[in-house]
């Protein structure tokens, strides 16, 4: 009896894999032949942390559309892009973002980033877009000063010492963070540690949503589940890589804390309002770190853009155009500054999985190929960013000039085309905030510090999950002569 059961299963499986890996439309898009059958071909593949070098490598293979699971198909034609991220797209985010929804006694709360109904996504983008304008952003100068001067000091102390740059540059984001959120900064650099575990655990979480939220329904069956949530938040056998638990136990102490103080509560923080937000908060501080990352480490491998740099930034501070403390306002005169930043980001974006959508009702055509409506469709930034008709023939090389030297169609052309901060009506919203915070910081460190690898690997290493994480930029900072 259980054998007929197994096989009579069995058979139902096969037939519903082979009925949905020869959906029409779907049917004659290339791609690995497993993942026409399995969600799992994804998720196997990218659990060794190399999701942006998988996706190249499908493009490679198979052209620009690539069935990359029974619903799923990943696209690298650029002219996708206004169809998938347009302003007015229709093209809604997939159920992969579902899994960064923190849960709050036991109830989902979607916050900005991970919302997927538009008139939602409207409700809670529009009342903060101010906090975000120019001249709140300029109002946060102060508090990331206070940060420059601690990672500053902390640099001269360490001179001459092989550093991990890299852990110093994220305990600098995070503190910046908390700085802007709280009004005080969460200690990372002071105390030189990871503050309530809060990165590592980040870190896990991430690894647990990259991968899981491949299948999202797996979702609700494994930590989405309260019951296994709480199973697993209470006993101590297996760590748990609950990012959501620890992201409301967090944000509970910052604010005990902030209340600890003593000075006058302007704008006490509503703690659900935080916590609704704080889990982007957490995540915002990872992404600016991962762009300092990739800003000191192309530096620190090319001496010759290196030495522009460094140069360009000592004739303003010859010409007295510097403040001790670099502004804003200050940063942005510094165009070969501008576009190091820009081309690092471009070369090494901070989220390097496919930003997925769903195709609407009525389907769609993309690069001839017709797809039904709920099809899962996505653009990988490191795809993007590799174009060549795009990006020119040198795409993978990183080569700030290309921003500077081409006519002013093609830099419109590759602007167009940059997906660093996403693009249309989900773009990041805090695009200004960290080019602020890392126009002011790098050219800081520039100024100040003579930098080399120090590493005895030739390259640092990157694990992605969702974000693109590098470990091991180690480097010595030497003091200059002023
Ligand atoms: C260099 C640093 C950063 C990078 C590379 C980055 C990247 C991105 C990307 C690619 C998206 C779009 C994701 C998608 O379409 O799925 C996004 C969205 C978002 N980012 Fe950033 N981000 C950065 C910093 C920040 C900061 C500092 C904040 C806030 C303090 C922030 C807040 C947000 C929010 C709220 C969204 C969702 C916006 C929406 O859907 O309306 N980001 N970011
Ligand atoms: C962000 O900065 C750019 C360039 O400096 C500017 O054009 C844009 O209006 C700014 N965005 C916001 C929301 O202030
Ligand atoms: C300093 O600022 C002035 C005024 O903005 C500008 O004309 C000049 O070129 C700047 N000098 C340098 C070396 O950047
Ligand atoms: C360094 O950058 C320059 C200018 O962008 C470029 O021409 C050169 O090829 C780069 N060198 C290396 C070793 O990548």
């Amino acid at each position: 009896m259980a054998v007929l059961v197994l096989v009579f299963v069995l058979v139902f499986v096969i037939i519903r894999s082979t009925i949905t890996a020869l959906r029409p439309g779907l049917r004659s898009i290339p791609g690995p032949f497993i993942a026409r059958f399995s969600c799992l071909y994804r998720p196997w593949k990218i659990a060794k942390g190399n999701a942006p070098d998988f996706y190249l490598a499908l493009h490679e293979q198979y052209g620009p559309i690539v069935r990359t699971g029974p619903n799923t198909v990943d696209i690298s034609d650029p002219k996708a892009i206004p169809i998938l991220y347009g302003i007015s797209s229709k093209f809604l985010k997939s159920p992969f973002y579902d899994i960064f929804n923190p849960s709050y006694e036991d109830e989902k709360m979607p916050n900005m980033f991970s919302v997927r109904d538009p008139a939602q996504h409207q409700a809670l983008r529009r009342p903060v877009a101010q906090k975000f304008s120019m001249s709140s952003i300029k109002s946060f100068e102060p508090l990331t000063d206070e940060c420059t001067s601690i990672f500053l000091a902390a640099m001269a102390e360490l001179e001459g010492q092989a550093v991990d740059l890299g852990v110093w540059l994220q305990w600098y984001a995070f503190d910046v963070i908390g700085a802007i959120t709280f009004q005080r900064r969460f200690g990372f650099m002071e105390d030189r540690t990871d503050k309530w575990g809060m990165i590592r655990a980040m870190e896990k979480g991430l690894v647990y949503a990259g991968i899981v939220g491949q299948i999202p329904a797996l979702h609700s069956w494994l930590l989405g589940n309260r019951w296994v949530a709480r199973i697993m938040a209470a006993q101590s056998f297996f760590e748990v890589a609950d990012p959501l638990r620890s992201i409301v136990r967090f944000t509970q102490q910052c604010i005990d804390e902030y209340d600890r103080q003593p000075e006058e509560h302007r704008g006490r923080p509503d703690f659900l309002a935080w916590l609704r937000e704080s889990d982007g908060k957490g995540n915002r501080g990872d992404s600016t770190a991962i762009s300092l990352r990739a800003v000191i480490y192309f530096l620190a491998k090319n001496k010759s853009v290196y030495d522009k740099l460094q140069k360009e930034i000592d004739e303003a501070d010859r010409a007295g155009n510097l403040s001790e403390y670099i502004t804003y306002t200050e940063c942005l005169e510094l165009p070969y500054l501008q576009v190091v930043i820009k081309e690092a980001m471009r070369c090494h974006p901070g989220v390097l999985f496919p930003l997925e959508r769903v195709v609407p009702d009525g389907g769609v055509t993309l690069c001839g190929a017709r797809f039904e409506a709920g099809t899962i469709v996505g653009i990988n930034p490191a795809v993007m960013h590799h174009d060549k008709t795009i990006f020119g023939d040198d795409a993978a090389a990183f080569r700030p000039e290309r921003w500077t030297e081409s006519d002013d169609e093609k830099i419109k052309l590759m602007d167009r085309h940059l997906m660093t901060f996403g693009q249309g009506s989900r773009t990041c919203i805090g695009k200004n905030l960290s080019i602020m915070e890392m126009g002011k910081l790098i050219p800081q460190i520039i100024r100040r510090f003579e930098i080399e690898w120090a590493s005895d690997q030739p390259q640092w290493c990157v694990e992605t999950f969702w974000f693109a994480k590098q470990h091991g930029l180690i480097c010595r900072l030497r003091l200059r002569e002023r």
